[in-house]
């Protein structure tokens, strides 16, 4: 089934139109800047404009009919795994609202919830069993869709973010256990993944753009140069004298910083286990020498996420693959 995927992000909105399922063929791949800097419309000016942009994205692309896949930023979304006795599927479902007022910070009548159960014991076994919960405000969900109604889209699937994000990377049960960081311009996402199963989500609000600001601040640059440096130099020491690292390096701390915390809390629920792996993904991943330094910081083996990799079709050259991860795990949802 063809579908198009669109992620709006505070620094692009992307979008991929594509077959879905576990073999995605591609067939478009779009990226426009987001002038708005927003990526969920709190007035209605700031969903006008946005409405505009996307139109003129699907105009340019010529994307026309394909059914509209979309992921709430995570920044909306309060996502939690609980842990509860053992419950049927039936009992779940009636007790399920309790339970999101104890973890969800969102008043009932205003709560769009779904959930998930991750690991159910077996009726002899002990053991609490694991739900997914993720709850977003209605008003919200409301205001995000209505931005693509504007333009006559009316979406057939919206999930979240890291939902998204996690299918894209196809784990499975015996990977070892790792942290997912997702950085984008404005947030960074966090997850574990532990035995193939998600062990919790972690948003930070900086990402990206606070490593350009930084450099305009330091090293005096205007904003474009800012990006260009960053994008050129990194962290890599031997470039410009290392003044580009040394100057990124403090703000690049305060993302591993956060990442650490996500760590420690695991470490600190499964004294036993250990993360082994890191996988970068979001547009920041491609900082030049990231990798080494969240391998220096973390002593594990780090990896940058690969959307792509089982796809089929055009993908254009010049393309920030890991930036593209939200879209292409929204393909890899079966229709
Ligand atoms: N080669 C690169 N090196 C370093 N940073 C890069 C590179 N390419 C893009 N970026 C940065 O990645 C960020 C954009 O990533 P991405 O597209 O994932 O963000 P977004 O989805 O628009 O933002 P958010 O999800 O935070 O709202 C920008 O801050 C940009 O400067
Ligand atoms: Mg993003």
């Amino acid at each position: 089934m063809p579908a198009l995927a669109i992620d709006i992000g505070t620094y692009s909105i992307k979008a991929i139109a594509g077959s879905t399922g576990s073999a995605v063929h591609i067939k478009r791949v779009a990226e426009v800047f987001n002038s708005t800097g927003i990526s969920v419309p709190t007035d209605d000016a700031a969903s006008t404009k946005l409405a505009g942009i996307i139109q003129a994205l699907m105009t340019d692309y010529g994307f026309v009919n394909e059914p509209v896949r979309l992921s709430l930023p995570e920044t909306v979304v309060s996502t939690k795994v609980i842990a509860i006795p053992r419950l049927s599927d039936a009992e779940l479902a009636s007790a399920i609202g309790w339970q999101a007022e104890q973890h969800i910070p969102i008043p009932p009548e205003e709560l769009s919830l779904e959930y998930q159960v991750l690991y159910r014991p077996g009726k002899k076994e002990d053991g609490l069993m694991r739900v997914l919960l993720v709850g977003v405000r209605k008003k919200v969900i409301e205001q995000y869709v209505s931005v693509f109604n504007q333009v006559g889209i009316e979406p057939e699937l919206v999930e979240t973010q890291m939902l998204s994000i996690l299918r894209s990377l196809r784990f499975v049960s015996n990977d070892p256990t790792t942290l997912i960081l997702h950085i984008g311009a404005s947030t960074m996402n966090m997850a574990i993944m532990h035995q193939g199963e998600l062990q919790f989500v972690l948003t930070h609000l900086n990402g990206g753009q606070l490593l350009t600001k930084t450099l305009e601040q330091k090293v005096g640059l205007d904003g474009a140069q800012a990006e260009q440096y960053k994008r050129t130099y990194g962290l890599d020491q031997r470039q410009f004298e290392g003044k580009v690292a040394a100057a990124l390096l403090p703000a690049v701390q305060v993302l591993l910083t956060e990442a650490k915390k996500a760590v420690q809390f695991f470490v600190s629920q499964h004294p036993q286990n250990s993360v082994d792996r890191v996988v970068l993904s979001g547009g920041s991943a491609m900082l030049p020498e990231l990798v080494g330094q969240v391998a220096t910081e973390f002593g594990s083996e780090v990896l940058i996420a690969a959307p792509f990799a089982s796809a089929s079709g055009d993908v254009p050259e010049k393309i920030n693959q890991p930036s593209m991860a939200v879209c292409m795990g929204l393909l890899a949802q079966e229709s």
